[in-house]
């Protein structure tokens, strides 16, 4: 065969066996047998043998998924996968570009860079000498789970990367998986037809597939993905420029990732404001789900200076559109009993598509509120959804009654123990103003041991026990608290009305695995009132062992970074409560065993004590503060002979002359530039 003419049928034979496996993975409709198919893919191996000139490694046989595998295999991301701090107006733009130029040399002009903000799932692609070598979900930001082979099915993500320029030896592309819209109308008429759960949004639906254990089954779903950030990146060439965001898009770009067509610097906040206002004319007829515009600084050196701030970057920001409204009718009003004790009022409705969600229930937050809005069972109401959260109801339709709509009283005993029910006030406004919550007196109550459970399940990442196992769980007797999780035997399990073997043997193996847990982790999974997984972290970061938390003293955790009184308070009380300890007991002799918390960060400045007075004319106090930290340092508020250097700006205070006196070296703002570097 000649060469052109080897081309030509290397070339039919992809198009063909491309056409074959969809019509057979993605439209479940093979049209030959598997025989034919074989032999097809056969030719088309044996001629790129003799033509390897021909091979392409990103085209569609190289895709060929997998085994399935038993379970994900957890990652820890080299760099930590952060998350972004919402704005949800134009002001709140306007106050999020104040606060960082006071953070900022003075009079700095700043350039922005806005994008899409694409509504799926935040992934994280490792390239080893142009090889993919890894691809894992974003986790808790520290840890995800590897779903390379899953990840290898998407055709707009590179096996390999092609550039007209140098590959980088390294390179770290974040991006967002993707299911477009056209692509869930069809696989949710498909599941229609088939009596199955309807995916309620791209994202969910982007989520599922990619969790998928057999890559067949997420190749079929025909996912998309879009780069956005470049984390790392080690290359040869110092001639290609990164020197701002604008730059890591174009290098994605020339390296073949999708990148977002809306892309643009903007170098006012006008600009900015004229992206958003563009971008909303086209957002329902965008292809993919969307989910804001996320604006950033465009220099990197500034992205540098700004930092990050807990989970998400000072020197980005997530502009989110003005929540969707539906209207639909109340069927009822359920009451809800937290894990605290709260009871929250819940509307029930019809399914209704909101914000391109189904939903049918919306929150009523408390009586205040039901009250405030009038609003009755029966009525027509205002929903509103944006984004993530859970649908609220604003506004009721008045002009709609019928006359036989019904007031809503909130129960006063329990609906779940029959315990009582009290009011409280409670300061729960950005204005200070109070509201009433009714709360289950009942200490015992089902309802919140069950969330409770539910939450500390999900933070032990015991996957295989959702919500409704363990209802069963706790209503056939096989546990009565979290700590009993860990004394179940398959045995107990198996035995049970539709629990075979099989999913027995999967629930032990995974509470085994799981029983050794980080101290953050492990503090918050306590569910201590206003401890969140942040301030766990800080918890953990700080004292290093359990043992130091529990006879920590008020005024030591108060002093924390992060953590005010009110948390101080709380975390001390849980401590001081002979159940909580008696509880932690438990789990520590049921097996549960806490993994020492990390050491302090080392870097250059460990050992080192700093002072900082005057004003800095590079980054303001707070970002040095946070850059001698990150380097191993320590910072304290005064001079004394522990003090290793005094960072002085200008103007400085009476600090200065306290370290001449003590001897204390001096450090000038330029000195500890280089130091920094
Ligand atoms: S930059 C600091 N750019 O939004 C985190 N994120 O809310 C870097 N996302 O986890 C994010 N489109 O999954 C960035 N153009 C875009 C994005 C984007 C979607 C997601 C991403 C991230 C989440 C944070």
């Amino acid at each position: 065969m000649e060469k052109q003419e080897a081309e030509n049928r290397i070339n039919k034979l992809r198009l063909e066996i491309k056409r074959l496996r969809d019509l057979y993975h993605i439209q479940n409709a093979p049209s030959v047998t598997d025989d034919v198919y074989e032999s097809l893919t056969r030719e088309l191996k044996e001629l790129l043998k003799k033509y390897p000139e021909f091979i392409d490694s990103n085209s569609y046989e190289n895709r060929v998924a997998g085994k399935p595998l038993d379970k994900f295999e957890k990652v820890k991301h080299k760099n930590r996968m952060l998350s972004l701090n919402d704005v949800f107006s134009k002001e709140e733009v306007l106050d999020w570009d104040k606060r960082i130029k006071k953070l900022l040399p003075n009079n700095k002009h700043i350039e922005y860079f806005c994008e899409i903000k694409f509504d799926g799932l935040a992934v994280s692609l490792i390239y080893k000498n142009g090889k993919l070598a890894q691809g894992a979900t974003r986790g808790d930001g520290f840890v995800g789970e590897d779903i390379t082979e899953n990840l290898k099915t998407i055709n707009s993500i590179p096996l390999v990367l092609n550039s007209k320029g140098v590959i980088p030896e390294y390179i770290e592309v974040r991006g967002e998986a993707l299911m477009s819209k056209k692509t869930l109308e069809n696989l949710n008429k498909i599941n229609k037809k088939e009596g199955q759960t309807l995916f309620a949004n791209t994202r969910n639906a982007a989520a599922g597939s990619l969790r998928q254990l057999d890559p067949l089954l997420a190749k079929e779903r025909n996912l998309d993905f879009y780069a956005y950030d470049i984390a790392e990146i080690k290359i040869k060439d110092s001639n290609i420029p990164i020197k701002t965001h604008k730059d890591k898009h174009s290098l994605l770009y020339d390296l073949n990732f999708n990148v977002g067509e809306y892309d643009k610097v903007c170098s006012s906040l006008e600009e900015i404001f004229d992206f958003i206002n563009k971008f909303e004319k086209v957002r329902d007829s965008f292809p993919f789900g969307t989910d804001g515009i996320v604006i950033s600084v465009n220099d990197l050196n500034l992205q540098g200076i700004l930092g990050v701030v807990g989970k998400a970057p000072r020197y980005m920001a997530a502009f989110k559109y003005p929540a969707e409204r539906a209207t639909t009718i109340i069927k009822d009003i359920k009451v809800n009993v937290g894990r605290t004790g709260v009871l929250t009022p819940l509307a029930i409705f019809s399914p209704t598509l909101v914000a391109g969600s189904t939903v049918s229930k919306a929150t009523l937050h408390n009586m205040d509120q039901i009250e405030r809005l009038d609003i009755r069972i029966g009525d027509t109401v205002v929903i509103e959804k944006a984004g993530d959260v859970i649908p609220k109801v604003v506004e009721a339709l008045i002009k709609m009654r019928t006359g036989k709509e019904k007031k809503f009283k909130m129960p006063s005993l329990c609906p779940v123990c029959k315990g009582i029910i009290k009011k409280k006030e409670v300061g729960n406004n950005k204005s200070g103003d109070s509201s009433v919550a009714f709360y289950c007196t009942n200490t015992k109550c089902k309802a919140k041991d069950e969330r409770y459970l539910e939450h500390f399940i999900s933070v032990f990442e015991i996957y295989e026990m959702g919500p409704k196992i363990i209802r069963r769980f706790k209503d056939e007797g096989l546990i009565t608290d979290s700590a009993d999780v860990f004394t179940l035997e398959k045995e107990d399990i198996a035995s049970m009305e539709r629990f075979g073997e099989k999913s027995a043997e999967n629930i032990i193996k995974e509470i085994e695995l799981k029983k050794k847990i980080s101290l953050a982790r492990f503090i918050w999974a306590l569910g201590i009132l206003h401890v969140g997984e942040e301030t766990s972290r800080d918890l953990a970061n700080h004292f290093k062992t359990l043992d130091k938390i529990k006879v920590a003293r008020e005024e030591e955790l108060n002093e924390i970074e992060n953590i005010g009184g009110v948390v101080a308070k709380s975390v001390y009380d849980f401590f001081r409560d002979k159940d909580n300890i008696d509880f932690i007991n438990k789990l520590e002799k049921n097996g549960v065993v806490i993994l020492k918390a990390e050491g302090e960060k080392k870097g250059k400045f460990s050992g080192f004590n700093f002072v900082l007075t005057g004003t800095l004319s590079s980054m303001s106090r707070e970002i040095a503060k946070e850059k001698i930290i990150n380097l191993g340092g320590k910072v304290s508020g005064s001079v004394s002979k522990n003090t290793s250097f005094v960072l002085v700006g200008e103007d400085p205070g009476s600090k200065q002359k306290e370290a001449e006196k003590l001897g204390v070296k001096i450090l000038k703002e330029e000195e500890f530039l280089r130091m920094i570097k």
